[in-house]
């Protein structure tokens, strides 16, 4: 068995061009399948209030809810790199930064944290950090600030993205996540950083790249972005399924004998 992910181990496959594979995950069988497969990070994404919880941003989901999900997460886990996602309002000083940093570090076992922001949150990632606790940033199309954007929308201010860039590297981020800005812009970040970038419609600049685990698999019925490449049709495969057994109960044919004691 190959050894444990560590964030050392990351930036040395920066230093050698070799990609970086994340994903989310959420659930104990997803966070199997997702480690087993050789993924390097797992992040634990407050996407979740959108593709396990149906709300349509993810503003609503809560510490204690992330903290379940993060337990469940590393227990499933013995290779990748496994990273809480801090959610909306948690890290609105850097003092409730490092308390609800610590939770995910202390009761879910997770190595490292990750937030949305980019200059405006570099005091929180200093303090976290500082606190001893691993961080990644999140810049471009921050999900969190959905409001403030009007909507998920491509970010293209080159000047300020690549100050972001540079402000959350110099606070201690471990490595920042690229999300839905265009591949040019994510190509100079990726080059001007020594810390690695994860690509979400981002390009194949990035030193790795990230997808909501239930995009990749089809098993959403929700707008797939652009960016997506959908590598399964679960939800399909699953419908068929149930149906089945459906008229399986409905006309008597389930259970069969070989179902019964
Ligand atoms: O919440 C999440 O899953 C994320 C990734 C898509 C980067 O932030």
């Amino acid at each position: 068995m190959a050894s444990p992910v560590t964030i050392p181990m990351l930036y040395k496959m920066k230093e050698r061009g070799e990609k970086i594979v994340a994903l989310t995950a959420y659930d104990y069988p997803l966070a199997r399948l997702v480690d087993t497969s050789g993924a390097h990070m797992i992040l634990v994404g407050d996407s979740l209030g959108m593709v396990v919880q149906g709300h349509s941003s993810t503003l609503p989901v809560t510490m204690d809810e992330m903290i379940y999900h993060t337990k469940i997460v590393t227990r499933a886990c013995q290779q990748a790199l496994v990273v809480g996602d801090m959610p909306f309002m948690s890290y609105p000083t850097p003092e409730a930064a490092v308390t609800h940093a610590g939770r995910f570090i202390k009761e879910a076992g997770a190595a490292a944290v990750k937030l949305e922001g980019g200059a405006s949150v570099s005091g929180v990632i200093r303090a976290i950090s500082l606190a001893g606790i691993s961080v990644q940033a999140h810049i471009g199309l921050t999900p969190q600030s959905v409001h403030q954007m009007g909507g998920f929308r491509v970010q293209r201010d080159e000047d300020r993205l690549l100050a972001d860039a540079l402000e959350v590297e110099a606070a201690g981020a471990f490595s920042v996540v690229l999300e839905g800005i265009p591949s040019d812009i994510a190509e100079t970040i990726t080059q001007k950083l020594r810390i690695p970038t994860i690509g979400i419609g981002a390009g194949p600049a990035c030193d790795g790249q990230i997808l909501v685990i239930h995009d990749l698999l089809g098993l959403t019925d929700r707008h797939v972005p652009r960016f997506v490449k959908q590598y399964a049709k679960l939800l399909d495969l699953a419908e068929a399924g149930v149906r089945e057994y459906a008229a399986e109960v409905r006309s008597g044919r389930f259970p069969g004998k070989e179902h019964c004691y």
